[in-house]
């Protein structure tokens, strides 16, 4: 029986950063308010007149995870990109990244489910690994949200929040047999509740609209801008995440107490401290990245586990386990024996 390891870990930020304080006059907001609600102090944000898009980000940090993985490209036998902010409508943005990176021929997959995107491409990555359909597959999550925010005051309870960032990971096979020495990723855990889909969008351009969708008025509205119901969301990825994590750790017969490292989304720091007080978590084994880099969305965890690692609170052996709560709505979870 096939298990997925984790090979190598990769993430890149662009090199601008915008903190709070750059943000107060553009959006009336103060780095009191960013701070206090959500734990943010400053974000990187791709140079705003250049061309660069979510696969250069993607690339950057896949580039990264496989030279940490000591595997050459030419190896992989798929790719899978998870993003909300897409290069294009369309093909997917897997294309333009598998054609960047060079890997002509491997299927190249999008995943579409935002905040918890990076947890759902490695549930996809890890089934076609225990199947033994594939060796080798390179799981990225990648997001140029600046380009696409709404910068002014209308726009600011959902413009604060974003930053700009990419991780990667690559997975590799490797025998159940081995499985007490290696690292390898012990389950995933997937739902999604669609009802909620409209408490976290982007509502234009649209095929609902009758006839040729460009003939609407949204480009009248900020309708094309991402939209939150930034209370509602924050209740139920509060109730969300404790559950699919007690869900994760029953599957696998563990506790809270037997997990050394925690990394979760990065959507807001109270989140991540209102899930560790539920679930009597210690703070110190709660891993956040939020005040440097905001919310990635599909980013956040690969940033976490790269960020970890350097910092030395993620090493071999380690048991983890990362949960994810965002739009759709959807949330996920995983445990895995780094
Ligand atoms: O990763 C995707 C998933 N996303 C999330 O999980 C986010 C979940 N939600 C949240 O994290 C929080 O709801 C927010 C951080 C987005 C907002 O915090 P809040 O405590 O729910 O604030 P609020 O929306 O209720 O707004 C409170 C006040 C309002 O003013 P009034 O009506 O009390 O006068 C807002 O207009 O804060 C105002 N406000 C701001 N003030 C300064 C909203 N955004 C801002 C801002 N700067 N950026």
């Amino acid at each position: 029986m096939k298990r997925s390891k984790i090979l190598g870990v990769g993430s890149y930020l662009p090199s601008q950063i915008w903190k709070n304080s750059d943000l107060e006059k553009m959006m009336d907001t103060s780095d009191e308010w960013i701070q206090q609600r959500t734990g943010i102090r400053q974000r990187h944000w791709v140079d705003q007149n250049s061309s660069v898009c979510t696969s250069d980000l993607a690339i950057e940090a896949s580039k990264k995870a496989l030279e940490n993985s000591k595997i050459k490209k030419d190896e992989l036998d798929m790719v899978i990109l998870a993003t909300l902010s897409p290069d294009h409508e369309f093909p997917g943005t897997a294309c333009f990244f598998q054609a960047k990176l060079n890997v002509p021929g491997i299927p190249a997959l999008d995943v579409r489910q935002q905040c918890t995107g990076f947890i759902y491409g490695l549930s996809i990555a890890d089934q076609f690994i225990r199947t033994g359909t594939y060796q080798k597959i390179l799981v990225v999550g990648a997001e140029v949200h600046s380009k696409g925010l709404n910068k002014t005051p209308e726009g600011r309870d959902v413009g604060v929040l974003f930053g700009d960032g990419a991780g990667a990971v690559v997975l590799g096979s490797c025998e159940k047999s081995e499985l007490s020495s290696m690292s390898h990723i012990l389950s995933t855990h997937l739902h999604a509740d669609g009802q909620f889909a409209r408490e976290l969008w982007v509502q234009e351009p649209s095929m609902n609209h009758p006839g040729d969708r460009m003939d609407s008025e949204y480009i009248k509205t900020a309708n094309f801008y991402p939209q939150m119901n930034g209370k509602n969301v924050f209740i139920h990825a509060v109730r969300r995440m404790p559950e699919v994590i007690l869900e994760a750790l029953s599957k696998n017969e563990l506790n809270t107490n037997q997990i050394d490292l925690y990394i979760f989304h990065q959507a807001n720091l109270r989140i991540n401290e209102r899930v560790a007080k539920q679930l009597e978590i210690p703070q110190e084994k709660v891993f956040n990245t939020i005040d440097r880099f905001g919310n990635t969305t599909a980013a956040t965890i690969p940033i976490g586990f790269d960020e970890a690692i350097k910092a030395g609170k993620l090493k071999p052996g380690m048991l983890v386990v990362s949960a994810a709560f965002g739009s759709g709505f959807t949330w996920a979870a995983t445990v895995i024996r780094w």
